[in-house]
């Protein structure tokens, strides 16, 4: 275990906990494993098959010799190598992975302690824990009280976005097929999205049962900054009412205000405030290792409608019988009844770096993000494509004159050359409106000042040259025609 802390874990000191469980690590001495100068994959050395080629095709029938220490041989010169280093403070692609040494023991506790919270029963104390975690959670966001336990509402801590969308959106669906008439509705039902949207949703969406051509996703624009136009979804849910449809589900993006606090809950809610839920991803951005992710809910009873099994009377306990309404069982919440422990890791968290810790931390990275932007600002050759919102940096490198449409490939190729630095950074890409273009999302823990300008050193070396290539192969043409 403690192999897999100094390899994966270091805290940067923005909000670093001051307990001495965790200290050594937490503060960074020189830890000679840490993985601060990982490589990135070698496309060389690296290719689908390269692992399952070197290990056996059965599991040993019997425990091998120095069984565990020849399997941790295999993590370190096998599996270490082959992997993508999320955990590397020039990690700059997709989101974070977020991590802490907190967390990370959290994590452990919870496996040594090995308990499944389906029911009050099954694990009052880690059920209740949850209760008192979502809420503490959700004060700190400043969600409204209608959505904390503490005035009727209610969280739970599922494993990802993808699970919470879904158990929202089935709590809606059923809701709204008892309002108008039944299950054989089901085709009138319509969700509604922008073009914006994760594909989480439309993933949910589907397997919620709603017809693939009632998922309206509605066009923005960069002009509006890729915002979802309230007039543009009013008309659309006005067309469809107007065609005989039955509007359900909306969901939407939420960026926190800058301050307080600073964190980037994506929620999905419903159209009628009654039923909306909010979603945050805590294995994000907040420390909490993977997985993470907190969903509230303003009527828990809607969940409980849609997803509880309360036949299964052999998990009921005395406790629920006497209690009723007022005792938890989350197997009512989610999809699964065997369910993590996750309110442990959780709460370990929050304790241990204080709501002001968290909001550092994450602060720190918008500065890291801003301070990328200002560098790409700076040079006339990019622009940036979209506006920063917290630490996302989107861009791109611009052709030269009359190659407009080179522009895609000559970025394509950029963020090739980019990450095929093995020593890093490594970014992602998007696509938005035909636009191709760069992502540098900061995040990592490990991720300080100068991880970030040697990332822009790197784009901008790696952009020269591809700008000289194309200018030599633009002269050779010239000569040769
Ligand atoms: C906006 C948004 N929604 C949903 C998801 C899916 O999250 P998860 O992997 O936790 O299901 C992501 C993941 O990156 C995301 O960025």
């Amino acid at each position: 275990m403690a192999l897999a802390f100094i390899i994966i874990t270091k805290n940067n000191g923005a909000g670093a906990a001051q307990n001495d469980v965790v200290l050594p690590v937490e503060t960074g001495t020189a830890q000679p494993q840490n993985n601060a100068n990982a490589r990135f994959l070698d496309p060389d050395d690296v290719h689908p098959g390269f692992l399952r080629r070197q290990l056996p095709a059965d599991a040993p029938s019997r425990p091998e010799l120095d069984a565990f220490g020849a399997a941790l041989r295999d993590v370190r010169d096998l599996i270490l190598p082959g992997l993508t280093h999320w955990q590397s403070p020039r990690h700059l692609a997709h989101f974070p992975a977020s991590s802490s040494t907190v967390a990370a023991l959290g994590e452990a506790l919870t496996a040594g302690i090995n308990v499944v919270p389906f029911t009050w029963t099954a694990s009052p104390a880690a059920t209740e824990l949850e209760m008192v975690v979502v809420d503490w959670l959700g004060k700190a966001l400043h969600l409204p009280e209608t959505l904390l336990f503490c005035s009727g509402g209610g969280g739970t801590l599922l494993g990802t976005t993808c699970e919470a969308i879904l158990c929202a959106l089935v709590a809606a669906r059923d809701s709204k097929l008892a309002d108008i008439g039944g299950s054989r509705r089901i085709g009138d039902l319509v969700v509604y999205c922008s073009d914006q949207t994760h594909f989480a949703f439309r993933k949910a969406a589907h397997i919620a049962g709603i017809h693939r051509d009632n998922c309206r996703e509605i066009a923005t624009s960069r002009d509006d900054m890729f915002a979802l136009s309230p007039a543009a979804l009013r008309a659309a849910m006005r067309a469809d009412a107007d065609a005989g449809l039955v509007p359900l589900f909306l969901c939407a993006r939420r960026w926190a205000p800058p301050r307080p606090p600073p964190w980037t809950p994506s929620a999905s809610s419903a159209p009628s405030r009654q039923r909306t839920a909010r979603g945050v991803n805590a294995h994000k951005w907040l420390l909490a290792n993977t997985d993470c992710c907190a969903l509230w809910v303003r009527a828990p009873a809607l969940l409980v409608a849609a997803l509880g099994t309360e036949q299964e009377y052999i998990l009921r306990g005395a406790a629920a019988e006497e209690h009723g309404g007022d005792v938890v069982a989350y197997k009512d919440w989610s999809v699964t009844l065997t369910r993590r422990f996750r309110a442990l890791k959780l709460w370990l968290v929050l304790r241990c770096y204080g709501i002001e810790g968290l909001r550092g931390h994450v602060r720190a990275h918008v500065r890291m993000a801003a301070s990328f932007e200002s560098m790409v600002e700076a040079d006339a050759r990019f622009e940036v494509t979209a506006t920063r919102r917290f630490a996302l940096v989107c861009f791109r490198l611009l052709p030269p004159e009359g190659k407009l449409e080179a522009a895609n490939e000559l970025n394509r190729r950029l963020l090739e050359e980019v990450n095929a630095a093995g020593s890093g950074p490594y970014m992602s890409s998007a696509m938005v409106g035909g636009v191709y273009m760069l992502r540098c999302a900061v995040g990592s823990t490990l991720t300080e000042e100068r991880h970030v300008s040697e990332a822009w050193n790197v784009v901008q070396d790696r952009a020269a040259s591809l700008l000289r290539k194309m200018e030599n192969t633009s002269s050779t043409a010239a000569c040769t025609a």
